[in-house]
């Protein structure tokens, strides 16, 4: 077949690229290894910033987003037992972030492709790029046991960390960047009212933790453990009693325990691959970047790659213009740096690492101490934390 642009992947990044890009009447197919219920399976981001939340509404797909997802004012960073509330409607002029789990937001992209007319191809195996440096690449895949092939004019990798796309970018011409954390953090799902009506990420001498939520009725909550911890070594009464001991006492007060209805262990790192462009291939989200977790970006950043994405090819098709598709990386990656940077340093700040010793853990009483009181500390967080203008 023949489209305009071809997206791998149909997570966050694919769907939403899919829908801007039919919303002006741009053709394209997007293909998903996965099936749609494997996709909604993976419970990941909670946190929206304005980009995503502003996207959907330019899609008219935010109804059950603005009737279900919880907005938030503030958050709070927990340092043994004193609490630092970080107001960040207070300190950006009104800016909140919205409680909206990605699972949700994925599945009323889902729901709308069929009527929007995006066609979607689920369970595709074998998907191969071809001649992406020229302006006439394809991209092969197979269907239940059939090659198939797909000529385009650009191609979309919205294929996430370990897909093909970014595989199909030269030696030569990418350069990654690249650290590793030594643990990764456990999260639990369970139907139970959260411990607090605002999120508090925990820095304790046993570890980090993190209170959030889905919903008044569902608490998500993550703790940092070491990267060769099991799963099976971490029944549910385990994690509760590690969450009530570091998320302090007053929190541990309000937490309700409650059975699992998932369990995962992700891996911290942070990654960069530029440039976010090659020819007439396009990078977006997760195949071009990895933030850790802490600060809510990953699902974030998609989103503003997709909104630069979609404005570069929207330019190129409806108004001939070439420049944006080729200023698409620098924009992007500009937006990238300043994410990888707050993550990584709320991730320095809120962590116990194996190699620190006491000076390191000196220097984060110390930051903790100057945001606790300095309002110019706390603005900077709050301005990154609900996310950087597009
Ligand atoms: P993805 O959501 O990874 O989507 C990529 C899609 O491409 C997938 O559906 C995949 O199946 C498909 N694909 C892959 N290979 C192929 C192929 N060969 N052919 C066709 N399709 C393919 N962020 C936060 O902000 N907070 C969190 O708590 C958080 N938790 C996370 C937990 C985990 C385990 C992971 C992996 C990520 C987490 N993230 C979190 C990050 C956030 O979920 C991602 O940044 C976000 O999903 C990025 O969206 P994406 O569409 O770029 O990539
Ligand atoms: C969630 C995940 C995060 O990484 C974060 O910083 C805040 C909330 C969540 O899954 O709810």
């Amino acid at each position: 077949m023949k489209t305009q642009v071809c997206i791998i992947g149909a997570g966050p990044a694919g769907l939403l690229l899919g829908h801007l890009l039919r919303a002006e009447g741009v053709d394209c197919i997007v293909l998903e290894r996965r099936s749609p219920e494997y996709v909604l399976g993976r419970i990941r981001a909670g946190v929206l910033e304005k980009v995503t939340v502003s996207l959907m509404e330019r899609l008219g797909l935010d109804g059950r987003l603005q009737a279900e997802g919880l907005p938030h004012d503030g958050f709070n960073l927990a340092d043994g037992e004193r609490l630092i509330r970080i107001d960040i409607a207070e300190l950006t002029g009104g800016k909140q972030v919205v409680v909206y789990g990605q699972t949700e937001l994925t599945r009323d992209l889902m729901d709308a492709s069929e009527e929007r007319g995006l066609e979607v191809v689920y369970g595709v195996d074998d998907v191969t790029l071809h001649d992406v440096e020229g302006d006439a690449p394809y991209v092969t895949y197979v269907k239940d046991g059939a090659q198939q092939r797909v000529d385009c004019r650009f191609i979309a990798g919205c294929d996430g960390f370990h897909g093909p796309s970014r595989k199909a970018v030269p030696a030569s011409v990418g350069q990654e960047y690249e650290r590793e954390y030594p643990f990764g953090w456990l999260g639990i799902l369970a139907d139970v009212p959260p411990c607090n009506h605002e999120l508090i990420y925990a820095n304790h001498q046993r570890g980090f933790a993190l209170a959030s939520m889905r919903s008044h009725t569902r608490s998500r909550y993550y703790i940092d453990v070491p990267l060769t911890e099991k799963l099976e070594d971490w029944p549910d009464d385990r994690i509760w009693d590690e969450l009530a001991i570091r998320l302090g006492p007053e929190a541990a007060a309000n937490i309700t325990r409650g059975p699992s209805i998932e369990k995962s262990i992700a891996p911290l790192r942070s990654f960069v691959f530029a440039p976010m462009r090659h020819g007439s291939l396009l990078l977006c989200g997760d195949s071009a970047h990895i933030v850790p977790p802490t600060g809510a970006k990953g699902l974030n950043l998609a989103a503003s790659d997709v909104h630069y994405a979609a404005e570069a090819l929207i330019g190129f098709f409806k108004q001939n213009d070439n420049d944006a598709v080729a200023l698409y990386s620098d924009k992007a990656l500009s937006r990238v740096w300043k994410s990888e940077r707050f993550s990584w340093s709320l991730t320095k700040l809120m962590h116990r690492f194996p190699e620190d010793g006491p000076f390191e853990r000196a220097m984060q009483v110390a930051e903790l101490d100057y945001i606790a009181s300095s309002r110019a500390a706390q603005t900077s967080i709050a301005e990154n934390y609900v996310g950087l203008p597009v």
